[in-house]
């Protein structure tokens, strides 16, 4: 459920016409609705009022600190996999406590930040990371609190670019060494063993990925506590699904049920890393169409955003719906939708069925708000899009459209060169 919705023939966002926004920012850009991302995140979190629970919203969907921001307001805390999603957690107001740091290849520094910082957990993701942490830690004198990231080897059944749980993946302890690590980690003078953590990959359609995983987990846990390795968060990932096109995702409500059927009885808080789920259909690209054109019967309609600006359908041959902003009686053609960018591989959809569409005119690129804006780029030294954020009857641009000047800033022409 979002708040995209037409009134008579125009696209609003919550309520305010889609067209005036891009009237005033230009485009492309990037909306999303305020109204959408509270109703989404409320949503997940309700579905697991029944028990101990701490979302932290997985920051690298959407990085925008007003966005990061409403999810402060909301009481979240923020799954981080880089200093700079530190650097941002921390600006936009996140409580430290509530920072869970994940990714095989923590860097020292961004190590010795996230310790300095006193964050919840680390999620650990090999033997050598465990003893890198415990180092830095001893450095500066603090304790570090870590989960241990385990590989449970399951098959999320979804795209191969973001499945993570499988063996033949860089993440995470395999299953059968987990124990022996977490042994060692019990050695350790600057740790704390406290959590356990898998994620198995993004976009997962159905719960059996989610539950076995979730079985396989409390295996372990039972083998620690045997062995007086106290869990006290168990951290599940995030990885729910949405619809792009017709897929069939599980409701939040049917993820929670599945999850707590499993632990009800478990003294344990359970971590949920949600990120597609809040953002995917919170947020929309929006972008106009420069030129139409036909080549021997092929019809493409080059727009102005491109694979920079959202790389989904290039990287993963995603679907995105796309709708015209403003709706009239129109043709309809099979034509391809395509960017600027110089590569056959910048499109937004290929032999696609859509309204044949006037130069001039605008399209909504759908289900943009996670893994959108944050995975652009500035190739073919294209700006960054503007970043729009909906509010009721009001908008707020929340990021600035980069500016010619932007693109140069950090690059330098060396003397020997003048
Ligand atoms: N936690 C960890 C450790 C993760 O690696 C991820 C996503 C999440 C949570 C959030 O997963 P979500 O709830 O959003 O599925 N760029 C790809 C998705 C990559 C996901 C990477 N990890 C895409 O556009 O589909």
């Amino acid at each position: 459920m979002h708040y995209f919705h037409y009134i008579g023939d125009e696209l609003y966002c919550e309520e305010v016409p889609v067209r005036e926004i891009a009237e005033e920012v230009g485009t492309p850009f990037y909306l999303y609705s305020y109204r959408t991302i509270e109703r989404h995140y409320k949503t997940f979190d309700n579905a697991f009022s029944s028990i101990r629970h701490l979302i932290c919203y997985s920051a690298k969907a959407n990085t925008n600190i007003a966005i990061l921001r409403i999810f402060v307001n909301l009481g979240a805390g923020v799954d981080i996999v880089s200093g700079g999603e530190l650097y941002k957690a921390l600006i936009a107001g996140f409580d430290p406590e509530k920072i869970v740091f994940s990714g095989v290849g923590k860097s020292d520094d961004e190590i010795d930040y996230a310790l300095k910082e006193g964050i919840l957990m680390f999620n650990v993701e090999s033997p050598a990371e465990l003893e890198v942490i415990n180092e830095r830690a001893d450095v500066l004198s603090r304790k570090a609190r870590v989960s241990l990231r385990v590989n449970p080897d399951i098959d999320p059944m979804t795209h191969p670019y973001i499945s993570t749980g499988l063996k033949k993946n860089k993440f995470g302890i395999s299953f059968r060494e987990a124990l022996k690590v977490y042994e060692r980690a019990r050695e350790l003078r600057n740790i704390e063993v406290c959590g356990i953590d898998c994620h198995i990959g993004s976009q997962l359609t159905s719960l059996s990925p989610f539950v076995d995983s979730l079985i396989r987990l409390k295996e372990l846990i039972w083998e620690l506590k045997e062995k007086e390795i106290n869990i006290r968060y168990l951290d599940l990932g995030g990885g729910l699904g949405i619809r792009y096109n017709d897929e069939n995702p599980p409701h939040p409500d049917e993820y929670a049920s599945a999850i707590i059927k499993e632990i009800y009885d478990m003294d344990l808080t359970i971590i949920l890393e949600p990120g597609r789920i809040i953002m995917g259909n919170s947020g929309i690209l929006i972008t106009k169409v420069l030129y139409t054109k036909e080549n021997e019967g092929k019809f493409f309609i080059i727009v102005d955003a491109a694979m920079n600006d959202l790389i989904r359908p290039s990287l993963y041959g995603s679907y995105h719906r796309i709708q015209p902003v403003v709706e009239k009686e129109r043709d309809k053609i099979v034509a391809d939708v395509v960017g600027p960018v110089c590569e056959s591989g910048d499109f937004f959809a290929r032999e696609r069925e859509i309204p044949w569409m006037e130069r001039g005119e605008l399209l909504a690129i759908m289900s943009a708000g996670a893994y959108g804006f944050s995975m652009s780029s500035n190739y073919n030294s294209r700006r960054k899009v503007a970043e729009v954020l909906v509010y009721g009857d009001r908008f707020f641009v929340i990021r600035k459209r980069e500016t010619y000047r932007n693109l140069i800033e950090n690059e330098i022409i060396p003397d020997v060169l003048k």
